[in-house]
């Protein structure tokens, strides 16, 4: 019984006022909710009020004071309705009883660890009281929590604490006022013995607000980036988009299960503590970088997300494209421009674009649901944040701002909705936005095919432009979509050339422009052309779309050397490896001689030997694309071993030819300086390790050495792990003994046995599923545990092609039957896992019907809950 967009009606009751108190215990935690309702203005009268509620036991039910007896209400599974409550204002109170140590869910009330804490996005609320759990009913809440002092010394909720004192039997509380109104998702409370440190920021209208992060004791050294990164967020929302913090107490737990990265409760983050817990010897460069950009993403919801909320779950993009949009934007300015941007063109590429392809695409803003937790995906947070930022290139920076100002102030403590933003963003910049908005509502990548023509007589170059985009479910016609294209034309001594384009009167020959696309084809004429330019087009990744042009092996090798946008440079040589790579399959499949890449190599040569680029920068353009990213480009009768065997083929062609280089410029970038996680050293530690990674293609035996000596000598978890990923390939002993000593190492670590899970059910050795198998057993394994779940099965599903689509439908069976067994446990981690089966589609058809039939099996295996349900069926419709 599908949710649908088009069905919205307003609440009929509205919730002025929550006074929570809760009793905590471990198997049973007593709840009871005071509210004032009434009946709300803008809705149909006489309607009765309708609570939802799952999994509690309800103890009691009063109104203005009267106890109601069973007869005088309806109870179900899902919701407890007052048949008779139909007008006025009234005071309810209802008891409830809940279990959190049963509640391995890890929504609602739950313990990780004996910590007490809760989830309520999306509709985790009902699980805590009865309540009209939906983002457009906003109340204050004011929560006493009360608990054993020795196991809870912490006790925390939303707002700012206004009063705390012991009780009798060695019991405490504390009460907590949130003075903003808010919906029932962002309610949250924690208690347990926890850590913590403290710090304060002091807002540039001189509110000193009190910083603290909660942790497990002993955990609090590895607190320090989490809160540096937390005050930087602070500042740049305040410098950037004129936000400021609004409470006297900002908090952030760590809870080391949790469902997703973080949470941005109202004044009380709850993370899992994989994005707080960081220390050069534990984390890795990009595990810092993840915390940075995580702590900004949930503080920055506390503009985008809780001043202006969502009306609906459909609306979900409005808070998260635009958070993730606004994180994009601080790692932007925090660190290097160019190398998050292509960053996250690649995990566009690698999470986005395959959802769009296959069956469960779905568009920025869906108009229908069974479960909402399958709608926290890629497509909702990063093609939405790519969303955001078309509308930018197009309205440009200051009606943008502008924009975002009226945005913000229009709707400070409403529940909005895309057209909300659009109007204000129209409003802003007068341009008409309704084609804009197709973004929101057309799900799938659109495809530009492009033709650049030049004629020597009258000096002119002509670019035909023509977007289309494939049917996706539920939608066959797709109508043309309104795409800035962002381009320039670069002559042949590699300098770009002015623009003129024919018909415009303004011609300030601005060497970049922005072209508006809006039909199925057009056409684009530039004059005062000398010479044939090479095209540089989609730079900075202007648009999430897939780009064919009529340039060859020439204009990439061009583009790879004198391109002026690092975005376009990175992605011609990704366009050229990706065709070369088809090339090596096709040979392979033939049984032909396959090429070896010379030119394509020399051009790496040259970005090793160009000291005027960007380390991080050069080691992003030694990454061949990955075989996932292959299969999706092949995109039909896939044979995944075909494409591992021509990845590995030209991964050691270029490690033969370049083979010397890249040992000297491993030497060379080899520091023994103090580790500093700032982007700098990252950058040349990832070139360094892209050295490896590319020299190890060889796979011989000096290869093993180097890693191995560098996992020896490694002075921080980046070098450790980086010498174990190349090692995890390798069927030589070196790859055993660093295994065991890397176990040593992590006992007792969660975080660090997580990396041991995933580096090995990462490796493309044969035997990689059996250990995978015998992992799943391990005495670190633990099905209640998220986190680990997702370092072994989530990694070998979903970054390990090679084994995962074995021919056979081993890999595919071993998912869905971990996923049979972790649905009862934790249905949205399960959900989510079996969506990593989304493009068997694109893989030929032994392949293609062991996985139907792997889906079909579990569908008919027994109960599934809604959310893997959901999956399932949309997985093989
Ligand atoms: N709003 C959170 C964020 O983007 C995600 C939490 C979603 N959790 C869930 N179970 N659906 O940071
Ligand atoms: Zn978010």
């Amino acid at each position: 019984q599908p949710i649908r967009l088009e069905d919205y009606t307003p609440p009929a009751w509205l919730v002025e006022s929550v006074h929570l108190d809760v009793a905590l215990a471990p198997s049973r935690t007593r709840v009871r909710a005071t509210m004032r309702v009434l009946p709300n203005p803008d809705a149909a009268a006489g309607t009765p009020l309708t609570l939802d509620g799952e999994r509690m036991t309800l103890l009691l039910v009063s109104v203005d004071g009267a106890k109601l007896d069973a007869g005088a209400y309806d109870l179900t599974d899902s919701s407890l309705v007052l048949p008779h409550l139909t007008e006025g204002t009234h005071e309810i109170v209802i008891e409830t009883e809940c279990d959190p140590q049963a509640n391995t869910s890890l929504t609602g009330l739950y313990q990780s660890n004996g910590v007490y804490c809760t989830q309520c996005e999306a509709e985790g609320f009902r699980r805590i009281t009865y309540f009209p759990d939906r983002p457009d009913v906003l109340a204050v809440y004011t929560v006493r929590l009360e608990g054993d002092a020795a196991a809870c010394p912490v006790l925390l909720a939303n707002g700012n604490c206004v009063e705390s004192g012991t009780l009798e039997g060695g019991r405490h509380f504390a009460v907590w006022h949130d003075p903003h109104p808010k919906p029932s998702y962002l309610f949250a409370m924690v208690a347990g013995d926890l850590a913590h440190v403290s710090d304060s920021f002091t807002t540039r209208s001189g509110r000193e607000v009190a910083l603290g992060i909660y942790v497990e004791h002993g955990k609090e050294d590895r607190t320090a980036y989490a809160m540096d990164a937390l005050k930087r967020s602070m500042k740049w929302d305040e410098d950037a988009f004129g936000r400021e913090y609004d409470l006297d107490v900002f908090n952030i737990v760590a809870v080391s299960d949790f469902n997703m990265g973080a949470m941005e409760n109202k004044g009380l983050n709850v993370f899992n503590d994989k994005y707080i817990l960081v220390r050069p010897d534990t984390a890795t460069d990009v595990d810092f970088a993840n915390v940075e950009a995580i702590i900004a993403h949930e503080y920055f919801h506390n503009w985008s997300g809780n001043r202006v909320t969502c009306r609906d779950w459909f609306q979900l993009c409005l808070k998260e494209g635009l958070t993730v949009f606004r994180d994009q934007e601080f790692t932007s300015d925090m660190r290097s421009r160019p190398v998050k941007r292509i960053a996250d063109v690649k995990t566009l590429r690698a999470h986005q674009f395959p959802e769009d392809a296959g069956p469960l695409a779905h568009p920025v803003r869906p108009t229908s649901y069974i479960e909402i937790n399958n709608f926290y995906t890629a497509t909702v947070y990063e093609k939405g944040a790519e969303v955001v930022r078309m509308l930018k290139a197009i309205v440009g920076e200051d009606a943008f701002c502008a924009g975002m100002d009226i945005y913000f102030s229009r709707n400070d403590g409403r529940a909005a909705t895309v057209e909300d933003f659009l109007d204000a963003m129209a409003e802003a910049s007068g341009r008409d936005l309704s084609q804009f908005k197709r973004w929101y509502d057309q799900a799938g990548t659109p495809d530009l095919v492009v033709s650049g023509r030049y004629s020597p007589l009258d000096e002119t170059y002509e670019l035909t432009v023509a977007q289309s985009t494939a049917p996706t479910p539920g939608q066959s016609q797709k109508a043309p979509l309104h795409i800035p294209l962002t381009m320039g034309l670069i002559g042949t001594d590699g300098e770009d050339l002015g623009l003129y384009l024919a018909g415009e009167t303004s011609e300030d020959g601005a060497t970049e422009r922005t072209l508006e696309l809006t039909q199925h084809e057009q056409v684009f004429t530039f004059e005062k052309v000398p010479s044939p330019p090479v095209l540089s087009l989609l730079r900075g990744f202007s648009a999430p779309v897939k780009l064919t042009t009529n340039g060859g092996e020439k204009d990439w090798l061009f583009r790879m050397a004198h391109d002026s946008d690092p975005c376009a440079r990175w992605e011609a040589g990704q366009t050229y490896a990706r065709e070369l790579l088809v090339a090596v399959t096709r040979a392979i499949a033939a049984g032909e001689k396959p090429r070896r890449g010379t030119r394509y190599a020399d051009a790496l040569r040259n970005v090793l030997t160009d000291d005027s680029l960007e380390p991080a920068f050069a080691a992003m353009m030694l990454d061949l694309p990955g075989e996932a990213e292959l299969a999706q480009h092949i995109g039909q009768d896939v044979d995944a071993d075909a494409v591992h065997a021509a990845r590995s083929h030209l991964h050691k062609a270029v490690a033969d030819q370049l083979g010397d280089l890249l040992l000297d410029r491993y030497a060379q970038l080899q520091s023994n300086a103090a580790y500093s996680p700032d982007a700098d050293q990252a950058g040349r530690r990832a070139l360094k390790n892209a050295c490896l990674r590319v020299y190890a293609g060889l796979g011989n035996e000096n290869a093993a050495r180097l890693a191995a000596t560098q996992f020896a000598s490694a002075n921080n978890m980046t070098d450790t792990e980086a010498a174990l990923a190349t090692l995890t390939h390798m069927a030589r002993d070196e790859r055993q003994a660093a295994f065991d000593s890397f176990y040593e190492r992590a006992s007792g670590d969660p975080l660090l046995l997580d990396k041991w899970f995933s580096l090995q059910a990462m490796s493309s050795r044969e035997d990689t599923l059996a250990r995978a198998m015998e992992l799943a057993k391990h005495k670190d394994f633990s099905l209640t545990r998220p986190n680990t779940v997702r370092a072994l099965v989530g990694v070998f599903a979903g970054a390990n092609p090679v084994r995962f689509h074995a021919a056979d439908g081993s890999g595919y069976r071993f998912l869905t039957a971990f996923v049979r067994e972790l649905d009862p446990i934790n249905p949205q981690v399960a959900a989510r896992l079996l969506g990593t089966l989304k493009t068997w589609r694109v893989y030929d058809a032994p392949r293609r019907d062991a996985a139907r039939q792997a889906v079909s099996d579990l569908l008919s295996a027994g109960k599934l809950s809604e959310d893997t349900y959901e999956i399932a069926t949309r997985m093989i419709a």
